[in-house]
């Protein structure tokens, strides 16, 4: 199978890339990057050289990372990198390594700094162009550049940092010891975009409306008079790639939509009115009602993981079904997105994060030839954007993340049709409130779920024994770690007492109050 294909490669003529050393922000610097209308990829460290050179980036950042440079088998690059003509950024580990390489001295510091410190800066270095001579950015490191390299000079220091920034304007390499990739480093947006805009000469011509535009052309030239079948699952990403390909080919394009039953309330309703016969969009549109066959596999099933395992692998077989009937295809298109790529394993150097969420894997008897990703090369964000350039309605653009299993893991045990209406009820008291109350876009994921537990309650005059369902709302900036939302009172006192008289079977409504870690945001 050939990899997946998307229309960045050659989008934009400038591009930086980032070398990724392991460090956790490293998406973030790729994102402030594209902030500044440039193009960014990121590479793992271990990228061969020539591939660089042959890519000819017009800048080149070194991700931080967790390792010491100068302890054996420590991640590392070639001296050649910084000899290439092309600029250069480090940034904490990045920065350590320029100087370890070039001839400076990197030693364990004996005070270490984490969190928001002040930095003043020493001269008129280009990177601190329209920077206060006092600034607050973001430290996190145990080692410290004892010595700069040679043709060195320091451009800014902290009370307990003499290097945290250093450069060769002459050869264009620069070294940060803070992170301008995170909010915290107040001016760190005007840091990169001087990197990038004013140090590297990027014009900045990276734009949606183009990548729409060149990407149309692209999907085009590729599938030719080809047939593309995709999965659309009314999530962000899928939705946005079949809008993107609706644009290019039309009719070329077979979108399957498998409603499993354990979507939220008229969800599969809401999908169909904007990608099916009546909506706007011009493809073929094919709803599976598959909720009973859902239903049958889940009974009796109760650990949380032989559920996601029967959801991912029923979609496939549903899949499948339904791509036999349409018969050959020539692409199979995905809605993957670049964080997928990178948290794969196969962008940068991050642990694989998210791969026990793709339970389902690939369908293996469709019968297709190539594969093709349109939005292989977009952050979220980017997506969302893209998405409402191909006019896309916004309610489905801002969508929540919605894990592929559903209601299947709010649902807390067995799985039954009665527990689903329950949960969907619920949950859609609980969206509705919160959009009046306009905290919708504010809050990073919110939903219900609907526990295990039955307890007595008294209603009326009558004792009751039924369900409690359990509100959760978190705040999070990459969904690996969360904290829970202060939801104001009067919004969770109107939430509960319409849940308790509205939905049937369920009499206690409870808040979730626990972080990420140790809670996870789904229940199961
Ligand atoms: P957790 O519960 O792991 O959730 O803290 C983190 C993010 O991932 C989503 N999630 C899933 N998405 N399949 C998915 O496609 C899954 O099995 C799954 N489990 C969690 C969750 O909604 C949150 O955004």
């Amino acid at each position: 199978m050939v990899k997946g294909h998307s229309a960045g490669k050659g989008l934009s003529d400038e591009k930086v890339i980032v070398v990724d050393f392991g460090g956790q922000y490293n998406q973030l610097v790729a994102r402030r990057v594209r902030e500044c209308n440039v193009y960014c990829e990121i590479y793992s460290y271990r990228t061969d050289i020539e591939q660089i050179k042959a890519m000819a980036p017009k800048g080149i950042i070194l991700t931080g990372g967790p390792n010491s440079c100068y302890e054996k088998n420590a991640p590392t690059c070639t001296k050649e990198l910084f000899e290439l003509g092309i600029p250069v950024l480090g940034l904490c580990y990045g920065a350590q390594l320029m100087m370890h390489i070039l001839g400076g001295k990197v030693e364990k510091a004996l005070v270490k700094e984490y969190g928001k410190t002040e930095v003043a800066v020493d001269n008129e270095s280009l990177l601190f162009k329209n920077v206060p001579q006092k600034t607050t950015c973001w430290m996190s490191h145990n080692d410290y550049i004892s010595q700069i390299a040679p043709g060195f000079q320091i451009s800014a220091h902290t009370a307990d940092c003499p290097v945290a920034a250093a450069e060769c304007s002459d050869k264009k390499l620069y070294a940060m010891q803070f992170h301008p990739e995170v909010l915290h480093t107040v001016e760190g947006t005007k840091m990169i975009h001087n990197f990038v805009r004013g140090v590297c000469g990027c014009a900045g011509s990276w734009r949606m409306d183009s990548f729409v535009e060149e990407s149309v052309r692209y999907i085009r030239e590729k599938v030719g008079d080809g047939k593309v079948l995709l999965a659309l699952s009314g999530g962000v990403d899928s939705s946005v790639a079949a809008g993107l390909l609706s644009r290019a080919i039309g009719k070329q394009l077979t979108c399957v939509f498998v409603d499993h039953g354990l979507l939220r309330k008229n969800e599969g309703d809401e999908v169909e009115a904007v990608f099916g016969s009546n909506g706007d969009f011009n493809l073929n549109f094919i709803r599976v009602n598959a909720q009973e066959r859902y239903y049958d596999k889940l009974a009796g099933v109760t650990d949380p993981e032989s559920k996601r395992k029967i959801i991912g692998e029923e979609f496939i077989r549903v899949f499948e079904e339904e791509a036999k009937k349409i018969g050959a295809v020539d692409f199979l298109a995905q809605g993957t997105i670049y964080p997928d790529v990178v948290e794969s394993g196969l962008g940068g150097e991050s642990a694989v994060i998210k791969s026990h969420h793709n339970v389902g894997g690939l369908p293996d008897y469709v019968d297709f030839k190539e594969i093709i990703e349109p939005l292989r090369d977009l952050f979220k964000d980017e997506v969302r954007k893209a998405g409402l350039e191909l006019g896309i309605p916004e309610k489905l653009v801002f969508r929540q993340p919605f894990p592929g299993p559903g209601l299947g893991i709010r649902i807390i045990g067995e799985v039954t049709a009665e527990k689903v209406r329950i949960v969907q009820d619920a949950d859609a008291i609980y969206r509705e409130e919160v959009a009046k109350a306009r905290l919708d876009r504010s809050i990073g994921q919110y939903f219900a779920a609907l526990t295990n537990m039955r307890s007595v309650g008294v209603m009326g005059d009558e004792r009751t024994y039924d369900y409690a369902v359990a509100l959760r709302a978190v705040n999070t900036v990459d969904f690996m770690t969360a904290e829970s939302a202060e939801v104001p009172w009067e919004v969770l006192q109107t939430v509960m007492s319409r849940i308790i008289n509205e939905v049937r079977g369920v009499n206690r409504v409870l808040y979730d109050l626990t972080s990420k870690p140790p809670g996870t945001i789904e229940f199961e």
